[in-house]
């Protein structure tokens, strides 16, 4: 994505490259996924392939999914031209680079930290939160006082690349950074599903979050059953897109309960997805999508519009697959 088009955006507008109003409203369907054999890992964008790359090492070697998607997270967490995962992820419009990120796993364990400065794996702070503290969710100076106490190692953000285009942001966006407005840029958070050889579920989630967005700001990230949920009777989901519209249908427990309810992962990511159309009177630039697998290895995902992607890996096929989508940019 180049950020000479994110720029383009409008005030409530886009995010991921729209620069123009959407028009068409037909349904674009492209694919019914097999079901498959063996462990599976799906994680959302293009970014997803290195990181399942991460969770294959898990996985083939007859690991669990709570490994694989935290493992796969942390490649991720640590790309350093990754600018919306991870600490060189854009900052808010104050200058602060501030992560979200939540994991789930098969037996309905979950953590997440949200609002966290300076630390490189906030993916394995959640999880920690999830396994050494009666808590399910820290945020802000109490998650990094719990990271530095647990031992995480403290790493300076943001990196000078990022400064330097936030000093340019903040040059070019004086009255937006004097009023409150909202600037949409790219936010493209990784998701990750997975499901061992013995068909157990987990998930994980982690992102900087909408770049230049108010500080405190919290996205569907950290929040579990909007931008996560896992039932291991049933199946994984997870969001990628704008957090505020994802939260609003409380959007991976939707497409859960949608499964539970008999649809496939293809048609309970669409299903969620009609539900956001449905709830917003302007879906200029309202990217969002969901990825979803559930118990019988069967997968698929949906986006608003068109140019969401997800990364899959089983015994059989490494690559990228194209989600279908309700209308063109
Ligand atoms: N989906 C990521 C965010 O809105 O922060």
């Amino acid at each position: 994505m180049k950020r000479r088009t994110l720029f383009k955006f409008g005030a409530i507008g886009g995010l991921l490259g729209i620069s123009q109003p959407a028009k068409a409203s037909e349904f674009f369907v492209n694919s019914v996924k097999p079901s498959i054999s063996g462990p599976i890992v799906l994680s959302t964008w293009s970014h997803g392939i290195e990181a399942n790359k991460g969770a294959w090492e898990v996985l083939s070697e007859g690991g669990n999914a709570l490994d694989a998607v935290e493992k796969a997270a942390r490649v991720t967490e640590s790309d350093r031209t990754n600018r919306s995962v991870g600490i060189s992820g854009r900052p808010d419009r104050d200058g602060h680079v501030t992560l979200d990120a939540c994991i789930m796993n098969h037996q309905s364990k979950c953590g997440s930290v949200g609002f966290v400065e300076g630390y490189e794996h906030p993916i394995s702070i959640a999880r920690s939160v999830m396994e050494n503290t009666q808590h399910v969710m820290l945020v802000g100076e109490g998650a990094e006082d719990y990271a530095k106490w647990m031992g995480f190692k403290k790493i300076k953000s943001p990196i000078e690349e990022v400064k330097k285009d936030y000093k340019q942001w903040r040059k070019e966006n004086k009255s937006l950074f004097e009023k409150p407005q909202i600037n949409h840029e790219n936010h493209d958070t990784i998701g990750i599903i997975a499901m061992d050889e013995n068909g157990n579920l987990s998930g994980a989630c982690t992102t900087s979050g909408w770049a230049y967005k108010l500080h405190g700001r919290l996205g569907d990230s950290p929040i579990i059953g909007a931008g996560l949920f896992v039932d291991n009777e049933v199946g994984a989901a997870v969001a990628t897109g704008l957090g505020e519209a994802i939260i609003r249908i409380a959007g991976s427990h939707t497409v859960v309960e949608l499964m539970r309810n008999g649809m496939s992962p293809e048609e309970a990511c669409k299903t969620a997805v009609d539900r956001i159309i449905a709830k917003h009177d302007d879906l200029t630039g309202l990217q969002c999508g969901f990825l979803a697998l559930n118990k019988h290895g069967e997968y698929g995902g949906y986006s608003v519009y068109n140019g969401f992607n997800f990364a899959l890996k089983t015994n059989d096929f490494e690559g990228m697959k194209d989600a279908p989508f309700n209308r063109k940019w």
